[in-house]
């Protein structure tokens, strides 16, 4: 029987995602930081007589350690990995360090994304068919600032998660190249009505308060996305609200994915 690994899982698209690979009958983990959020998860499972192939494991993925657990979590218990998506995100208004003392989104949105992308490739590998989607920024993040990866210097606010998001099209693309047998599918789903997990300054707040109730809903997003994931057509896939985008350009350029790359394990090595 096929796994699904969902970081974000307990909310928004990640939570239609497991509901909608759960009703195909695959086992399904779902990781965030909320217990509530994965009893209630594992609760709706049981509703729908899934319960047996519904997990919850909690983490802060915004913490190296916390990613290697996963890491060790799903090479125990799930030999093979089918569908490994990487959504999970906490947006911050002001920036702040994680307890690693790195920049949160980059730690949240890029790092752990870039840790269980590469631990897991041999679980992924191990599947007939697997698929990696890696909800980037499709070509739509904004240059990279690679003198400052971490953004120390004018903080963007929500231009933070663009900014992970233009790293984590890198961090597919550099995955693409190097391991073709395991597609990556990168997603931007557009403006959807979900949880919004973050702090927000109060104009921000407002904001996102009006696209809780009037953007489309997960559901419309996954719907977007599945046949994308069911048939992969090349090794690197960009789409934006369901329809593919091209890769050839410099969002997706490999020498820059390269050199990402070689930055983050630099990085990790220092740590
Ligand atoms: N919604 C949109 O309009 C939109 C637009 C563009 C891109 N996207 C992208 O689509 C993906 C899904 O977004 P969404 O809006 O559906 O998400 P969401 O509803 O805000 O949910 C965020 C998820 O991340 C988890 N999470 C937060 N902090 C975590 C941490 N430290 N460790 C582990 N898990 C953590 C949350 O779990 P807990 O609450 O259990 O911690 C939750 O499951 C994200 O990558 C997002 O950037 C969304």
């Amino acid at each position: 029987m096929a796994t699904a690994v969902i970081t974000g899982g307990t909310d928004g698209i990640g939570r239609a995602l497991a509901t909608a690979y759960l009703e195909r009958g695959h086992h399904v983990l779902v990781v965030g930081t909320d217990p509530a959020k994965g009893a209630a998860f594992r609760a709706d499972a049981h509703r729908r007589g899934a319960g047996e192939r519904a997990r919850f494991l909690a983490a802060d993925l915004s913490l190296v350690a916390e990613n290697r657990r996963l890491v060790d979590h799903v090479a125990e218990h799930h030999p093979a990995v089918d569908l490994l998506v990487l959504g999970a995100r906490y947006h911050r208004s002001t920036r702040a360090e994680t307890a690693d003392g790195l920049e949160s989104n980059f730690a949240l949105f890029y790092l752990s994304r870039h840790l269980l992308s590469h631990g897991l490739l041999p679980q992924l590998r191990r599947a007939e068919r697997p698929v990696v989607l890696n909800f980037g920024a499709a070509g739509l993040g904004g240059p990279v600032r690679w003198d400052d990866l971490q953004l120390r210097r004018d903080y963007p606010g929500t231009g933070a998660l663009g900014h992970a998001g233009a790293l984590c099209d890198l961090l597919a693309t550099h995955l693409a190249h190097q391991h073709p047998d395991v597609p990556q599918v990168v997603n931007h789903p557009g403006v959807t009505a979900t949880g919004f997990a973050g702090e927000y300054d109060p104009a921000t707040a407002a904001h996102v308060h009006h696209l809780r109730t009037h953007a489309k809903p997960a559901s419309e997003a996954v719907a977007q996305i599945l046949p994308h994931l069911d048939a992969p057509p090349s090794p690197l896939t960009a789409v934006h609200e369901g329809r593919r985008v091209p890769t050839d350009t410099p969002a997706f350029d490999p020498a820059a994915a390269q050199r990402l790359h070689a930055t983050t394990e630099r990085l990790l090595a220092a740590l």
